[in-house]
């Protein structure tokens, strides 16, 4: 779980990714169809081609998830508890796909942000993936 170290490190990190983030994180959802094809079931009405306009909405929808998460960062369960009901009960996302998602969102944060991403930067921003990915399959019955 996140340190207060963690913690002050991605509220300092995110200040620099998170205005940024919402342009780059559709590359990241794209990605995830790419090198998992899997995922794209839970999709079945996307157009999967680089560029498609759902992709661009659905990439910032999550960026905005994310800002979200940083923003709550001591308060996450209660800050996204609507998305944790929509992926644990409505869409039954299987929680392996979390870390799909997480390795290309932190593949693209390399690719975009290579002087920010020093290893122990790196380090809490997959800390802070695993955080957002507990609370969002939090609710599974
Ligand atoms: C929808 C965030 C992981 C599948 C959404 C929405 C957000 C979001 C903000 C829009 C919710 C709304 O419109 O009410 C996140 C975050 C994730 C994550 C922050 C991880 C950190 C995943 C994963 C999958 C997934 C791993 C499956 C591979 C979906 C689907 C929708 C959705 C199918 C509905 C899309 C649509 O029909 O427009 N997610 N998500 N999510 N998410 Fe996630």
């Amino acid at each position: 779980s996140l340190s207060n170290e963690d913690k002050a490190c991605l509220r300092s990190v995110w200040k620099e990714i998170g205005p940024s983030w919402p342009e780059h994180c559709p590359d990241a959802i794209y990605r995830m169809f790419l090198s998992f094809p899997s995922t794209k079931t839970y999709f079945p009405n996307f157009d999967i081609s680089p560029g498609s306009p759902q992709i661009q909405a659905h990439g910032r929808k999550v960026a905005d998830a994310l800002n979200k998460a940083v923003e709550h960062i001591d308060d996450m369960p209660a800050a996204l508890s609507d998305l944790s009901d929509k992926h644990s009960q409505e869409l039954r996302v299987d929680p392996v796909n979390f870390k799909l998602l997480k390795h290309t969102m932190l593949v693209t944060m390399a690719a975009n942000y290579p002087e920010i991403l020093t290893p122990e930067v790196l380090l809490s921003l997959d800390k802070l993936m695993e955080a957002v990915s507990r609370v969002l399959i939090s609710r599974y019955r």
